[in-house]
C-alpha cells in the first residue's frame, strides 16, 4: 500500500441503515456471525474478490484490503431506523429469513440494535401500520431530528465514521421536478415549505447524512440522491452518495445475460420478466404507485446493453415488460422467470428461459457490506458526488442525466470501473486488460 495516499481507517465505523427489515437484519447478523467465526460473507466482493495489479513480471493479485485500507467487519457498528419499534433480533426472527440456528449466537448483539423513531409518512407507503414515528413540524424540522439521531448515535458509541444506507420499503414513485429537485436553494425552501409531494422522507435522511459528513447509499429505486439538488449537497460537503436499487436477483442475471445476446449480434424482440415474492417487500410492492418505482428501475438495464440506434436490424421496438406479484407462501425466497425472445440468422426466431430460484435477502446483504465499505472507503480518498465505480451493485446506476450521460449497466463493464477505482485509489495504474 505505499503508493496509496487514501486516509486510514482509523477507529470505529458505524453504520446507520434506514430500515430494520428482511435485508437489513440478515445483512447485520451475517456481519456479527461472520466476525465471530461461524458463517462466511458469501458474494462479498470486499471480503472475496482479488485485483490484480500491475503487469508483466510485476502482476500480482491483491484482496482489496491489501490495496486500499479497508473497514473490517470487526469495526463495524450498528444503528436503525424503522416504523416498527422491533429490534434486530425480533425482526431477524419475524422476517425468517435466516434459521434461529443462525441467529441465536449473535441474539445479545442484535437485540441491542433497537431502531430510532423513524421518519416517515404514511403516503409514501400506505401499507406499513407502524407507529415508531418522529412527530414532525415540517420536512425541514424532519431532517433536523436525523442529524440530532446522527449525532446522538457517534456520540453514544464513539464511531468515528458513519455511513447511511437506505435498505428500506420502496417509496411511491417522485417524478423529477425541475423546480424542486434541480438547485439546491430550492430543494430546501421546498423542506422548510413542507412540500410532501415533492420532498419524500427519505430525501431528508439524505440530506440529515451529507450534512453530517456521512456518505449515503440508496438500496432502494426511489429517486432520492437522483436528482441534481443532491449532487449539489453532495458536492458542497464533499460526500460520496450512491444509488439506486440493489442489484440482487433477477437484474443482475440480465445484466450478466444480455451482453451475450448483443455479443454474439443476436436480434432480441422481447424480454418478459416475472416474479413471485411474499416479504414485506413484496407486500409495499403491490401497491400501484410504490411499484411505479421499480419498475422504472428495473425497465432500465436492457436499454444502455442491447441499443436500438447502434443495431437498429436486431435491437429496434423489443417488447420488455417486468412485472412483480405478492405471493405470501414464498415469504423471502423470490421466484422470477424471464422468457427472452430472440432471434438469428435470417430473422429466425428462438426463445430461451431462465428461472432463478432465489432469496432476495441472501443475495441483497452482500451488496449492503460492500456498498457500505466502500462508500467508507470513497470519502477517506476524498471522492465526493456520484460514485459511478459503484454501478456494479445497483440496478439503475446514478448518471447525470441533465447531460444525457448514458448509464453503464453492463456487468462486466461496471466490473472493470470497480476494479479501476480501487487501483487508482491505491495508487496503481488503471487497465481494461481482461482477467
Ligand atoms: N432484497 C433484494 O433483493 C432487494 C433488491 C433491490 C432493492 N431492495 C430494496 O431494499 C429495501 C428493503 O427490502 P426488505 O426486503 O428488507 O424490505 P422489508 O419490508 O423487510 O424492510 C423494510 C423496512 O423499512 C421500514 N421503513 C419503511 N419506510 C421507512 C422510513 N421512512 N424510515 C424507516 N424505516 C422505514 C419498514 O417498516 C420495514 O421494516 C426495499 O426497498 C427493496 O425494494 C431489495
Amino acid at each position: 500500500m505505499e503508493k496509496c495516499n487514501v486516509q486510514k481507517a482509523d477507529g470505529k465505523l458505524g453504520v446507520l441503515v434506514v430500515g430494520l427489515g428482511a435485508v437489513s437484519t440478515t445483512f447485520m447478523t451475517g456481519v456479527l456471525m461472520a466476525r465471530k467465526g461461524l458463517a462466511k460473507p458469501v458474494g462479498s466482493m470486499t471480503q472475496y474478490d482479488k485485483i490484480r495489479v500491475g503487469r508483466g513480471a510485476d502482476k500480482k493479485y491483491l484482496k482489496y484490503n491489501e490495496i486500499v485500507p479497508m473497514a473490517s467487519l470487526d469495526d463495524i457498528v450498528f444503528g436503525a431506523w424503522d416504523v416498527y419499534p422491533a429490534n434486530a433480533y425480533e425482526s431477524a426472527i419475524h422476517c425468517e429469513v435466516l434459521k434461529e440456528k443462525d441467529i441465536e449466537p449473535v441474539k445479545d448483539e442484535l437485540v441491542k440494535i433497537v431502531p430510532m423513531k423513524a421518519a416517515f409518512d404514511k403516503n409514501y407507503a400506505k401499507r406499513l401500520e407502524g407507529d415508531n414515528v418522529k412527530d414532525v413540524k415540517n420536512r425541514w424540522d424532519m431532517m433536523e431530528q436525523i442529524r440530532e439521531d446522527i449525532r446522538n448515535f457517534k456520540k453514544e458509541t464513539g464511531v468515528s465514521r458513519v455511513v447511511v444506507l437506505w435498505a428500506a420499503s420502496t417509496e411511491v414513485y417522485v417524478p423529477v421536478n425541475e423546480k424542486v429537485h434541480y438547485k439546491l436553494a430550492d430543494l430546501e425552501a421546498a423542506m422548510k415549505a413542507d412540500d410532501k409531494e415533492n420532498i419524500a422522507p427519505s430525501m431528508c435522511y439524505a440530506y440529515a447524512a451529507l450534512a453530517e459528513g456521512a456518505p449515503f447509499i440508496m438500496g432502494a429505486p426511489n429517486t432520492t440522491v437522483d436528482i441534481p439538488a443532491m449532487w449539489e449537497m453532495a458536492e458542497k460537503t464533499k460526500m460520496p452518495i450512491a444509488g439506486k436499487d440493489f442489484k440482487t436477483g433477477q437484474t443482475l442475471v440480465k445484466s450478466g445475460f444480455a451482453p451475450i445476446i448483443g455479443t454474439r449480434m443476436l436480434g432480441l424482440s422481447g424480454w418478459f420478466s416475472t416474479n413471485i415474492l411474499g416479504n414485506r417487500d413484496g407486500l409495499v410492492l403491490d401497491e400501484p404507485a410504490n411499484f411505479r418505482t421499480k419498475e422504472v428501475s428495473k425497465l432500465s438495464t436492457l436499454e444502455s446493453i442491447l441499443v436500438p440506434e447502434e443495431q437498429p436490424d436486431l435491437y429496434t421496438d423489443y417488447y420488455h415488460k417486468v412485472r412483480i406479484n405478492y405471493y405470501p407462501p414464498r415469504n423471502d425466497n423470490k421466484e422470477g422467470w424471464d422468457n427472452i425472445d430472440i432471434f438469428g440468422w435470417m430473422g429466425y426466431p428462438m426463445q430461451i428461459k431462465i428461472n432463478f430460484l432465489c432469496r432476495d435477502s441472501i443475495l441483497a446483504a452482500p451488496l449492503c457490506l460492500d456498498l457500505v465499505l466502500l462508500s467508507d472507503l470513497a470519502a477517506r480518498a476524498g471522492r465526493w458526488g456520484t460514485q459511478r465505480f459503484l454501478s456494479f451493485f445497483l440496478k439503475s446506476p446514478q448518471h447525470d442525466y441533465t447531460q444525457d450521460e448514458v448509464p453503464v449497466n453492463h456487468l462486466f463493464q461496471q466490473y472493470v470501473m470497480l476494479k479501476n477505482a480501487i487501483r487508482e485509489m491505491g495508487g496503481y495504474e488503471a487497465d481494461e486488460e481482461i482477467d
